[in-house]
């Protein structure tokens, strides 16, 4: 392929990335903008695997490694469940992380790049490598402790060392001081030294920051670990000097820093402090290991009455959460809607930002039960009829529903804003047992007067309440 051809194609695939995100923006273009996303991709790596810089004597390494690669993917997307997302995405973060830490690395030993450069030209080559091996590491190590907090391999408290903060102030100064010495190092055996102390300070500067946040502030590190993924993408596209890595990689970069701003809002967390790292922890108590004990007397309610309740309503808000995920219950919930709405009982969703365990989770599940979209609110488009309706069922959902984050200012998630469900006239809330949600913290809901407790797995109470409605 000539140098044009793949000029060309990585234009195409960029026009198609950018329709991409702008349809994964809605779910009624999602589908499409998947599709813009596919073929982008596919352009891409022809158009870099059959293009100019690679070699026919690497081809076959490639083709090959491709080829595992591929396969390993495609086994883990066909296994994975809906709830283990976030956790797979928190690991394809890390191979990101990765593969900029290793082009870092081959960019620097390999004396061949660096010839017939002017001095000026070196400095910025060394800096563009020192940054995406930066940048790299701290993704990856960030992603792996990512991973293993949101799959329950590694503690999900908040794990703060003393001084932490200067911690990290000290690991900066060391890293800009390596970075100095390693422009000004003669050569690689010299440069050598600062490369692998800066790559030990980043990989310990990664574990360190998201061991030390916890709890309902996880999303938060997901989108915002998903932001340096793009960050070290363009980092190794600079490297390779790759005109399509560093647009995709700024792209990825920036949506996710978006993202992470509006999760901020979500979770009512300031965005420096997130950066900095640690976050979210200084103004309550940290959640508790195994969640909060439960304290009061809660109503309980059978699926008869549920459905005797829902039967007379004039509307009803259905708030899903995790619960909902976890038990697969969405297609009787839109069995449930359909058949309300058959009797002339308002039916609309109330879906909070970090609702269920990934961005968009709640959308996806109702979308794929073709509820339809135009009864789809987010929180803030709802959140002040709850007075004037009669019952909010709450399927599955925990810390999005909680009061505490209002009345008590202790509370570790004080300030979320969450969705109001204890105003409307009847609250039901679909779970099994008094456990407490992801952030381990007690929900004074479940003991108010006009709050119904529905026990049982979600699709199962869920399949009786559909029964009784049709009987
Ligand atoms: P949670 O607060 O985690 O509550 C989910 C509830 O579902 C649990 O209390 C659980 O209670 C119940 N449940 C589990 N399996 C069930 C089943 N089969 N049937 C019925 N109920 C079941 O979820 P949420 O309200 O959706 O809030 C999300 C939380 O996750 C927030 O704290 C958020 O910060 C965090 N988080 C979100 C994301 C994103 S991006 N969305 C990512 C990571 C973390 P029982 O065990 O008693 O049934």
């Amino acid at each position: 392929m000539t140098q044009s051809l793949a000029t060309v194609s990585y234009l195409g695939a960029t026009i198609l990335f950018i329709l991409c995100l702008g349809g994964l923006s809605n779910p009624e273009t999602s589908r499409r903008g998947n599709l813009y996303g596919i073929v982008g991709m596919t352009i891409a790596v022809l158009a870099t695997v059959f293009g100019p810089q690679v070699t026919a004597g690497g081809l076959p390494y490639i083709i090959g490694a491709m080829v595992v690669g591929a396969a390993i993917g495609l086994y883990a997307a066909r296994i994975v469940k809906m709830t283990q997302m976030p956790e797979l995405v928190a690991l394809m973060h890390s191979l990101v992380g990765l593969a900029a830490m290793l082009v870092g690395y081959a960019n620097f030993i390999d004396p061949a790049v660096s010839v017939g450069l002017t001095p000026a030209e070196k400095a910025i080559h060394e800096i563009e490598m020192y940054l995406g091996v930066l940048i790299g590491a701290v993704t990856f190590s960030g992603s792996v402790v990512a991973f293993g907090k949101l799959s329950g391999r590694i503690t999900g408290k908040p794990v703060l060392l003393p001084g932490r903060h200067w911690l990290n102030l000290a690991g900066l100064l060391v890293v800009i001081w390596f970075g100095y010495r390693f422009v000004n190092a003669h050569g690689v055996s010299e440069a050598m030294l600062p490369m692998i102390v800066m790559s030990i300070v980043a990989l310990a500067f990664g574990v360190h920051m998201v061991m030390a946040i916890g709890g309902a502030d996880m999303p938060v590190v997901v989108s915002m670990l998903n932001s340096y993924s793009g960050w070290a993408a363009a980092a190794t596209g600079f490297m390779l000097s790759n005109d399509l890595l560093i647009v995709v990689g700024a792209l990825v970069g920036s949506s996710g820093a978006i993202l992470s701003y509006i999760m901020c809002a979500a979770m009512n967390r300031n965005f420096i402090s997130v950066i900095a790292g640690g976050f979210g922890t200084e103004g309550g108590t940290p959640a508790a290991a195994g969640g909060a004990q439960p304290a009061g007397e809660v109503n309980p309610i059978a699926a008869a009455e549920t459905a005797e309740l829902l039967r007379e309503s004039k509307s009803v808000i259905i708030v899903p959460g995790y619960g909902m995920a976890v038990a697969q219950a969405q297609h009787t919930v839109c069995e449930i809607t359909k058949t309300l709405r058959e009797r002339g009982v308002s039916v609309r969703f109330g879906i909070h930002p970090v609702a269920g365990r990934m961005p968009g989770h709640m959308n996806v599940l109702l979308a794929e039960a073709k509820v339809p979209y135009d009864i789809v609110f987010e929180m803030d488009e709802l959140n002040e009829d709850f007075p004037a309706t009669d019952v909010a069922m709450v399927i599955g959902a925990n810390d999005i529903v909680n009061p505490a984050a209002q009345e008590d200012p202790t509370s570790p998630i004080a300030g979320m804003p969450v969705l109001e469900v204890w105003k409307a006239k009847t609250s039901i809330v679909m779970k099994r047992s008094m456990a407490s949600g992801y952030a381990g913290v007690d929900n004074p809901l479940f003991y108010k007067d006009n709050n119904r407790m529905l026990f049982g797995d979600a699709k199962k109470m869920l399949d009786e309440v559909l029964a009784a409605l049709k009987a």
